[in-house]
């Protein structure tokens, strides 16, 4: 049976609030699980020799290139070997945790894990993503069309590159319980809180099913 692949970015260990909706649907999910804690242990930021290495024959590579190379083959064979995705990826400054751009770089390789003549190997798979945020993008909402996080991840996962079959799930307003300005949007976080929670140990069940069939 194949795994689930879970990818962590916040910095914030347990005190994530991404983290802690993703535990739920850890606690709902029934099967193998490997694990990539990009915060405690980052992946490095891409690499000339590890751009060049994949334009060049292995026999030909310097050891640069033969470590990036390494790296890129370590991380895209997890990567294809799951059957089921569980990503972490909070909002920093309206975007993605570097850590996890920086892993997406090295998984990113054309004819490996992307086609541009047909569907990508992982095409289909079903995918949950997971970012919190402190304020709240929703439609009608003053930063509407601000988040550069999700739709980003849509496409980059989803529909554009990977293909994943991407679903979202977004606790928002999580600064809510600490920022007085926000104070007055608090029972909006924590209906946010529930419905994602709840959100999230559904789709363990669905994607647990899915796997099994
Ligand atoms: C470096 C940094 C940048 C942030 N930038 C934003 C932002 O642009 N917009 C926002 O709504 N919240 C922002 N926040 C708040 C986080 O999105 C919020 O704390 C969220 O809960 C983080 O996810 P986590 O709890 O899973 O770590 C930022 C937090 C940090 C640490």
């Amino acid at each position: 049976m194949s795994y689930l692949l879970h990818i962590d970015s916040s910095s914030l260990g347990e005190a994530s609030v991404s983290r802690q909706v993703a535990q739920s649907f850890r606690d709902q999910w029934q099967g193998p699980v490997v694990h990539r804690d990009l915060a405690a242990a980052p992946v490095p930021h891409l690499t000339a020799a590890g751009i060049t290495a994949r334009i060049t024959a292995p026999g030909r590579h310097t050891p640069e290139q033969a470590k990036a190379a390494a790296l890129q083959d370590e991380l895209i064979e997890e990567f294809l070997g799951a059957g089921t995705y569980l990503f972490t990826v909070p909002m920093y400054n309206l975007s993605m945790p570097s850590v996890f751009k920086a892993w997406l770089d090295q998984i990113i390789i054309s004819e490996r894990t992307l086609s541009l003549t047909g569907p990508s190997p992982a095409a289909g798979r079903p995918a949950l993503v997971i970012s919190a945020r402190g304020g709240g993008y929703g439609p009608g909402t003053p930063r509407e069309g601000l988040d550069y996080v999700v739709p980003t991840l849509e496409a980059v996962l989803g529909r554009a590159v990977l293909g994943l079959d991407v679903t979202t799930v977004i606790p928002e307003l999580t600064m809510a319980p600490v920022a007085p300005a926000l104070a007055p949007l608090l029972p909006l976080h924590e209906a946010s809180m529930t419905a994602a929670h709840d959100k999230a140990r559904t789709l363990a069940t669905t994607f647990g099913t899915a796997a099994a069939a």
